[in-house]
């Protein structure tokens, strides 16, 4: 398979020079220059990261990114090559966590104009992923935080009262890290589709909150930006999602440490530390005298919805 680059510069007709961007932990990025003076973004995909269950497969991550360009959000599909893509450059600033919780507005409303543009071709639930990964660990015997299993029987309870009034699926990214933002003048787009796919826009922002540490008061400035509306039933779902991010994605980095060694040595990065990291927020979060009623909330009815007959407790 010809290189990427050599790929380029055929179709470019011109001399182009690439220079690496060092950024997530999965793929070949990198910032392309052409001799008359354009800018490009390179992203080679690796195949071991689909492979491992760490992204979708490549081909409706592909497709999944012509569907944010046009929807406005995602970077421009200039060319497109065998596991690769020429996209747009986008001239702004990458955020961090202090960027995302200083612009909950802007966030928000990055989201909404993904969730507005043409459904992905695949759907997306963090409850299987969360089982996929379990399946993972078990299968090649990496070690997920002790006390890991021990939560497994919230995340079921969360799933089951989210499930009782389901909010209708939208394009979601489901990976929403800061720095997959990128703020260009007043608007924030959005690159890096590896993890997108149809799915309950809640979910969507109970992950930037993880990702960010937002606190309660800020998830719900999120939740009411996104859904223009006050409803603390919503700010609930979208913590228990917060939640959700944090159980699941400390698997991502026990199995992403486990199933792509050559990779995890070559990025310098503390892969435990991340995984304890995120599992104790989930730890906290489910300990939280608070987490009842957020399961109580999201069982109770939207505005406008006629409201349904009474859940059988568990305890009863
Ligand atoms: N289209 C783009 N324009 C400008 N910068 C980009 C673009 N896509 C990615 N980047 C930069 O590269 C970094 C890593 O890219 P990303 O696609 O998120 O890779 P990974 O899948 O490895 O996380 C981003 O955080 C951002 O700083
Ligand atoms: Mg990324």
């Amino acid at each position: 398979m010809p290189d990427a680059l050599e790929d380029v510069r055929k179709w470019a007709g011109q001399p182009v020079t690439e220079t690496p961007i060092k950024g997530g932990l999965s793929h070949r990025i990198a910032r392309l220059d052409t001799s008359d003076g354009q800018t490009w973004l390179l992203r080679v995909l690796d195949p071991r990261v689909s492979a491992a269950g760490l992204g979708i497969p490549l081909e409706q991550e592909i497709a999944n990114t012509l569907r944010a360009a046009d929807a406005g959000v995602g970077p421009k599909v200039l060319h497109r090559m065998p596991g690769a893509l020429l996209l747009e450059y986008l001239d702004g600033v990458t955020l961090d966590a202090h960027a995302v919780r200083t612009l909950p507005g802007p966030v928000a409303a990055a989201c909404r104009r993904l969730h507005a543009g043409p459904r992905f071709v695949n759907d997306f639930s963090i409850f299987r992923k969360l089982d996929e990964f379990l399946a993972l660990c078990r299968t090649h015997g990496l070690s997920a935080p002790d006390g890991y299993e021990d939560c497994l029987p919230a995340a079921a309870e969360i799933e089951r009262a989210l499930a009782a009034d389901p909010l209708p699926t939208v394009p979601c990214h489901n990976d929403l890290l800061p720095q997959n933002f990128i703020r260009c003048g007043p608007e924030v787009r959005i690159v890096d589709y590896q993890l997108s796919g149809n799915n309950d826009p809640a979910f969507e922002l109970g992950d930037i909150a993880a990702e960010a540490d937002y606190d309660p008061d800020l998830t719900a400035r999120l939740t009411r930006a996104y859904f223009g509306e006050d409803d603390p039933r919503l700010a609930s779902r979208v913590r228990l999602n917060l939640i959700m991010s944090n159980l699941t994605w400390t698997l991502w980095f026990a199995v992403h440490h486990g199933l792509l060694k050559e990779q995890a040595a070559d990025a310098g990065f503390d892969y435990d530390a991340e995984a304890a990291d995120k599992f104790a927020q989930a730890v906290r979060d489910l300990n939280d005298p608070a987490f009842g009623r957020l399961i109580d909330d999201v069982r109770g009815v939207r505005p406008g919805s006629p409201p349904p007959p009474a859940p059988p407790r568990k305890e009863a």
